[in-house]
C-alpha cells in the first residue's frame, strides 16, 4: 500500500454515508456502491468509523463485540466485500479500534457485573460508598466518570458515557485480547488502523481527586501508554501499516514519541488543540470567534516541532466529532465557495497526512437544527440539560449546540438535490441542512470550479510534487493575524502557500514576490501581469511553486 507520508485518507461515517436498503441508515453496501466516487477523489485509504455490534449509545464507539458486524450496517460478507472492492481500486481500509473502553453490553463486562473476579479485572472497579465516587473526575460527556454497581458495592470508571466502561490495560490479559482483535481484522485484509482516544488507556497507579481540573491530567498520556502501544504494535506486526492514534488533550512531546518511527509506535497522531481556538476559556460550550493568531501559533508549533523531531501529523479540520469547518472558520454565505477552498488548501499543503471527512469535499455546512428533538448525539443531549441547569435559556443552549454539536458533522452525505439529498429513500435517522439543493455531489461534479474539484486538485498535487509530501516547513507573515502562510522546501522545489483566513481584503505586511514562481492553484482568478502579491482578496488562497 501507499506510503502513509504520500497518502491522503478519506473518512467515512457509515451511518450517514449512503443508505442502500432504504431504512434511513447508511450501511456497508452503501459504501461499496460509492467506492468509485471515493476513488475519484484520488485518496489512498478509507478510514471508517466503527460498525461493530453495539447498542449505539455513542453511535458504535460503544462496542459490544469487536468481531461481529452490527446488522444495522450489514454482514461480515459485506465487510469482506468492501475490503476486497476497495483493494481492487487500490485503496486500503482502515478500521477504527475503540480500545479504551467497551460497551457495558460486552460479554466481558457482563461477566464482570456477575462478579467474576477475572473479568472484573478487565475493567476499573473501585470500592466506595454509594454516595461518594472514588474520585471527582468528570466524564467527557458530562457528569461523574464513575458509576456505582450496588450488587458489587463498587464503582466502575467510564471516561465517556456510562455505558462505555474503561478497560484495565494494566491487566496483561486485556492487552492480549485486544491484540487478537487486531490480528483478526489484519487477517481479513484491513490495511491500517485508527485507535480511538488511545492516549487515555494507561490509568495512574493511584486514583486521587483533581483539585484543579476534571481528572484528565492523571490519565492523559498516562504512565505506561508508550510501553503498551509498542507492545500492541510489535505483537500484532502492524509496524508497517498505516496507523493513527486519536490523542485527546495530548502534548507535542508525547505526539513526537507516538509517531517518531524510531519508537515503533504509530504512523501519526490526531491532536485537537487547533480546533479549540474558538472555545472561550477552553470550554467547548462557551462560544467565541476563533482566535486566529492562536490558531496560527498552534499549527506552527506542531508543524515545526514534529518536523524537528521526526514526528508525523495527521492534518485535518473535520471529523465526525467536529462541526463543519466552513461554518466554523469560513463563511456559509457570500464567500462559501472561496472559504471552503481556502480552508482545504491551508491544510492540504501542510506537512502531514491529510484527512478528508465525508462531505467536507463538498463544502458541507453545519446542520442548522433549531429544536432539541433534532439532535441525536449523546454528548449534545447531555450538555443541553447541563446548559439549562447552569441557567441558560433553551434558546441560548440551542445556539450553543448549533455551533458545537457533533451532530453538525453527522448529517447525511449530500449526493443529489433530490429527496433526502439522495442519501436514502426514506426519512434519514438524522435531519439535514436545506442547502443540499445546491451543495451536493451531482451538482459539484458538473462544475469544474466546484469545491469538490478543488479537493481533487489538492490530492493530485500532493502526488505530483514531492515537496508537498516531505518538504520542510517554515511559516511566514507570522504576526499577521489574517494571513496563514508557509513555505515548503526540498532540494529542488519550493512551495509557497498563502491564505487569507478572513472575509476582508488584507494587505500583506510585505509584498510577496512571485517572479520565477508558477501558480499551482488559487481560489480566485489570477490578476493579469501580477509580479508580486500585495493584497489578498476575502478568503483568497494561492499556492505557488518554484523548481530549480
Ligand atoms: C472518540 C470518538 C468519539 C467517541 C469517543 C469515545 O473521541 O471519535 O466519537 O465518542 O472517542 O469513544
Amino acid at each position: 500500500m501507499a506510503d502513509f507520508k504520500k497518502s491522503v485518507v478519506y473518512q467515512i461515517y457509515p451511518k450517514s454515508f449512503y443508505d442502500s436498503n432504504g431504512d434511513g441508515v447508511g450501511d456497508i453496501r452503501g459504501v461499496i456502491q460509492k467506492l468509485d466516487y471515493i476513488k475519484s477523489l484520488g485518496v489512498d485509504y478509507i478510514w471508517s468509523t466503527p460498525f461493530f455490534v453495539s447498542p449505539m449509545n455513542d453511535n458504535g464507539y460503544d462496542v459490544e463485540d469487536y468481531r461481529r458486524i452490527n446488522p444495522l450496517f450489514g454482514t461480515m460478507e459485506d465487510v469482506e466485500e468492501l475490503i476486497a472492492q476497495a483493494d481492487k481500486r487500490g485503496m486500503g481500509l482502515m478500521f477504527d479500534m475503540v480500545f479504551n473502553h467497551t460497551s457495558t453490553r460486552h460479554a466481558w463486562f457482563k461477566k464482570a457485573l456477575a462478579g467474576e473476579p477475572e473479568y472484573m479485572d478487565y475493567y476499573i472497579f473501585k470500592d466506595g460508598s454509594p454516595d461518594a465516587p472514588p474520585t471527582n473526575w468528570q466524564s467527557k460527556f458530562g457528569g461523574s466518570a464513575w458509576e456505582y454497581v450496588p450488587a458489587l458495592q463498587k464503582w466502575y470508571l467510564h471516561l465517556y458515557d456510562v455505558t462505555q466502561a474503561d478497560l484495565n490495560w494494566d491487566n496483561p490479559r486485556v492487552r492480549e485480547e485486544l491484540k487478537d482483535v487486531i490480528r483478526f481484522w489484519k487477517d481479513k485484509g484491513v490495511k491500517g488502523f485508527r485507535f480511538d482516544v488511545v492516549n487515555l488507556i494507561s490509568k495512574p497507579g493511584v486514583f486521587e481527586d483533581d483539585t484543579v481540573g476534571d481528572g484528565r491530567r492523571f490519565y492523559t498520556d498516562g504512565p505506561h501508554v508508550h510501553e503498551y502501544l509498542k507492545e500492541l504494535v510489535r505483537d500484532t506486526g502492524i509496524q508497517d501499516m498505516i496507523t493513527v492514534g486519536e490523542m485527546s488533550s495530548t502534548s507535542l512531546d508525547n505526539c513526537i514519541r507516538y509517531s517518531n518511527p524510531a519508537e515503533k509506535e504509530l504512523s501519526m497522531c490526531f491532536s485537537f488543540h487547533h480546533l479549540k481556538v474558538d472555545y472561550k476559556n477552553g470550554n467547548k460550550w462557551e462560544l467565541m470567534e476563533p482566535d486566529l493568531l492562536k490558531l496560527k501559533e498552534l499549527l506552527e508549533t506542531w508543524q515545526v516541532g514534529m518536523e524537528q523531531h521526526e514526528g508525523w501529523n495527521a492534518v485535518f479540520w473535520c471529523n465526525h466529532d467536529q462541526p463543519r469547518i466552513v461554518s466554523r472558520m469560513g463563511d456559509e454565505g457570500k464567500y462559501w465557495k472561496e472559504s471552503a477552498k481556502m480552508l482545504a488548501a491551508s491544510i492540504h499543503m501542510l506537512r502531514g497526512t491529510p484527512y478528508i471527512y465525508q462531505g467536507e469535499e463538498l463544502g458541507m455546512t453545519n446542520a442548522g437544527f433549531t429544536d432539541i428533538s433534532e439532535y441525536r448525539d449523546v454528548e449534545s443531549t447531555n450538555y443541553y440539560q447541563i446548559l439549562l441547569e447552569e441557567g441558560k435559556t433553551p434558546q441560548e443552549a440551542l445556539t450553543i449546540l448549533g455551533a458545537r454539536s457533533r451532530d453538525n458533522g453527522r448529517t447525511p452525505m449530500q449526493w443529489t438535490d433530490g429527496e433526502y439529498a439522495g442519501f436514502s429513500e426514506n426519512t434519514p435517522w438524522i435531519g439535514l441542512p436545506e442547502n443540499f439543493k445546491t451543495i451536493n455531489v451531482e451538482a459539484e461534479e458538473q462544475d469544474p470550479d466546484s469545491v469538490l474539484n478543488y479537493y481533487r486538485k489538492l490530492v493530485a498535487l500532493r502526488k505530483e510534487y514531492p515537496v508537498i509530501q516531505d518538504g520542510s516547513i517554515r511559516f511566514i507573515y507570522r504576526d499577521q493575524r489574517e494571513v496563514f502562510a508557509y513555505r515548503r522546501v526540498t532540494e529542488n522545489q519550493e512551495l509557497l502557500a498563502v491564505n487569507n483566513l478572513t472575509g476582508e481584503e488584507v494587505t500583506l505586511a510585505e509584498p510577496l514576490f512571485c517572479k520565477g514562481s508558477r501558480r499551482l492553484l488559487g481560489n480566485y482568478k489570477p490578476v493579469p501581469g501580477q509580479e508580486c502579491i500585495k493584497t489578498l482578496r476575502p478568503y483568497e488562497s494561492v499556492v505557488l511553486i518554484r523548481e530549480y
